[in-house]
């Protein structure tokens, strides 16, 4: 967090955004609101953004999903839970103030619709509910779909977002239907509880989860009991971050770009469309995609480059690549042409990538 300035900037995938306003959702829960960024923000409904926050120890990069829909909200938000002895979650909450300026790197991630077609089952835990409730907004207010939300909290007070969810449920009536789990009554989630919940959900609907890995995995029990397919159930998991993405910058070198049809001299090619550009270049068998888009000058997303946060994913369009880790991308990702950039090294000789896809 810096000064603030008269307008964001962009660098790089990196904007310091103005905080226009706090909101207070709970006892431990706010949401910053930010000024609307003039260009180089755009976001899909479930992605999230990486904060730098410049604590007295030192930067701490955190990641927070936008709890806002792009077509509706005009001023972009996240929504902070406190953890207990957390550094970036208690400081965000105590410190930052309308007028400030925070440090982030531009939105992405993988846990986002990319059909609107079918109904959806939304289940969320405490903080979860951030990124479900763009995916709800949207799926409410920009498409026709049917919504089951099922969202558990320790008790009635730590709902976030209470009102707005009870507003949503008098406006769409026919199309959203909410289900609270309060630990208070009911004690923790369990699949069978859960299966009640969403007796009768069509097989066709898509599922986002989003909460601690047990919660995750009861709801996920519940929901291929209740008949949907795998492929159907995205999980998006938090997690603190042990790296520094903000230092990306400062690692890469200027572009050194193969004309198009000039052969690579070792290894595989491999042809990059990002931001309506197309770039080819040699990638050593051994090598890191990531890492080799960044040493072409290719500015590349990524985030954690650990192969969990799906910030760094891409649609293979050409050729075959394997993947070290990855904790993020499920079957359907998978088949739909999903990658990793931070974990893919080639199998092919030639291979084509698209970010634009
Ligand atoms: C894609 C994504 C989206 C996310 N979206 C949201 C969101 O919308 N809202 C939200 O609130 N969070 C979200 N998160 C989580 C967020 O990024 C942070 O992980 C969270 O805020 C906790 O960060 P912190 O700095 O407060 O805690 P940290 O300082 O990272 O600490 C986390 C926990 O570890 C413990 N701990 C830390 N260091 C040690 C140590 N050395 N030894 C033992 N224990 C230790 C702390 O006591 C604490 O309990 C998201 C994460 C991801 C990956
Ligand atoms: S940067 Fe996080 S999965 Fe690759």
């Amino acid at each position: 967090m810096g000064s603030p300035d008269d307008a964001p900037s962009y660098t790089s995938g990196r904007l310091q955004l103005r905080v226009r306003e706090v909101i207070r959702e709970t006892a431990d829960a706010a949401s910053v609101v930010f000024e609307s960024p003039h260009d180089g923000f755009t976001y899909r409904p479930g992605q999230f953004i990486t904060v730098g926050a410049q604590l007295p120890e030192g930067l701490a990069p955190r990641c927070y999903s936008l709890s806002t829909a792009p077509d509706h909200d005009p001023h972009p938000a996240i929504t902070v839970k406190r953890v207990v002895g957390g550094q970036v979650s208690n400081w965000l909450i105590d410190n930052v103030a309308p007028g400030m300026s925070v440090d982030i790197i531009s939105p992405t991630g993988g846990f986002t619709p990319r059909e609107w077609t079918h109904d959806f089952v939304v289940v969320a835990a405490g903080s979860g509910i951030t990124p479900a409730m763009s995916i709800i907004k949207t799926a409410l207010m920009t498409h026709h779909n049917a919504v089951t939300l099922i969202y558990a909290n320790r008790d009635q007070e730590s709902v976030i977002f209470a009102d707005t969810i009870a507003a949503l449920q008098e406006t769409y009536p026919d199309r959203l239907v909410v289900q609270h789990w309060l630990e208070s009554e009911r004690g923790l989630p369990t699949a069978v509880g859960i299966g009640s919940l969403i007796a009768g959900i069509d097989d066709g609907a898509a599922a986002y989860l989003c909460g601690p890995t047990p919660f995750m995995d009861v709801a996920h029990e519940a929901l291929e009991a209740a008949g949907l397919p795998v492929a159907r159930i995205h999980r998006e998991l938090f997690y603190s971050l042990t790296t520094n993405p903000f230092s990306a910058a400062a690692t890469t070198t200027p572009a050194a770009p193969v004309s198009p049809g000039q052969p690579a001299e070792t290894g595989t090619r491999v042809t990059v469309e990002i931001e309506g550009e197309t770039h080819e270049v040699a990638w050593p068998r051994d090598a890191i995609l990531l890492d080799v888009l960044l040493d072409n000058g290719i500015e590349a997303p990524y985030v954690c480059r650990e192969g969990n946060c799906g910030g760094c994913e891409f649609i293979l369009t050409e050729g075959e690549v394997e993947m070290r880790v990855n904790d993020t991308l499920d079957d359907f990702d998978l088949r739909r042409g999903a990658r990793l950039a931070c974990q893919s090294t080639p199998v092919t000789d030639i291979v084509g990538i698209s970010y634009d896809s």
